[in-house]
């Protein structure tokens, strides 16, 4: 018990200063992106559009904020996507993820600095990513492409939002009340011990040394 109390109170550094902002780089303009979406998506959500900013400005808005969001996603492209590389224990943790949904992490191969459901939410947002970006751009600018290419872009940029979108309604969960201690680290960069144990065992013994 003594234990547990001592690990729950040593701090270990999770992200640095710069992963961070990119993080929060990336998340804010989505937030933004993913509402105002919404609002022009479906008449069911248009209510929302007066709070952002309005029906003229949100849309005009929401153009920008697809800019500062490509920027940082590009940027966690640079920093992360060689750590969300899938490995066979990866493979066999998604084949089992029953076992998460359940809560019983014990019996799914140890991860690292990311489980494997991580690694493949930062591939959704690399790929949608890339799909908002190419598809924004040709929505934004329609006279410079045919009729098809635009019609196209259109359903594309609306199923990426359909699948990015439910995988950050996930996201936001797991980083928030899904995995308690977990939102600190994008905080202060810090996590407790405890959680890096619990969570992460083969990251944690790698910082370790062990
Ligand atoms: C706005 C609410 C959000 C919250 C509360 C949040 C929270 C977090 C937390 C706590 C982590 C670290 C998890 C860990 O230490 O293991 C994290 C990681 C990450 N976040 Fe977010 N996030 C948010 C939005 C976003 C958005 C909008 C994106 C991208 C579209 C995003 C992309 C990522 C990625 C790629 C990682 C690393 C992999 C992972 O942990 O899933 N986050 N986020």
């Amino acid at each position: 018990m003594e234990d547990v109390k001592r690990l729950e109170e040593i701090e270990v550094e999770r992200f640095s200063r710069f992963d961070r902002f990119v993080h929060w780089l990336t998340a804010v303009p989505f937030v933004y992106l993913f509402l105002s979406g919404l609002g022009m998506y479906s008449s069911k959500f248009s209510w929302l559009l007066p709070f952002l900013g309005g029906r003229e400005f949100s849309p005009w808005l929401h153009k920008w904020a697809g800019v500062v969001f490509a920027i940082g996603v590009f940027l966690m492209f640079i920093r992360w996507a060689k750590d969300f590389m899938l490995d066979s224990d990866d493979i066999q943790w998604l084949s089992n993820v029953k076992h998460y949904i359940k809560g019983e992490e014990e019996k799914l191969p140890e991860a690292g600095k990311y489980n494997a459901g991580q690694k493949v939410f930062g591939w959704l947002v690399f790929i949608g990513g890339a799909v908002f970006l190419i598809t924004g751009i040709v929505m934004w600018f329609p006279e410079s492409f045919t009729p098809a290419i635009v019609r196209l872009s259109i359903l594309l940029h609306e199923i990426a939002f359909i699948v990015v979108g439910a995988g950050f309604i996930v996201h936001v969960y797991m980083g928030t009340i899904g995995v308690p201690g977990s939102l600190s680290s994008m905080i202060t960069g810090k996590v407790s011990a405890l959680w890096a144990m619990a969570h992460h065992p083969k990251w944690f013994r790698q910082i370790m040394g062990r």
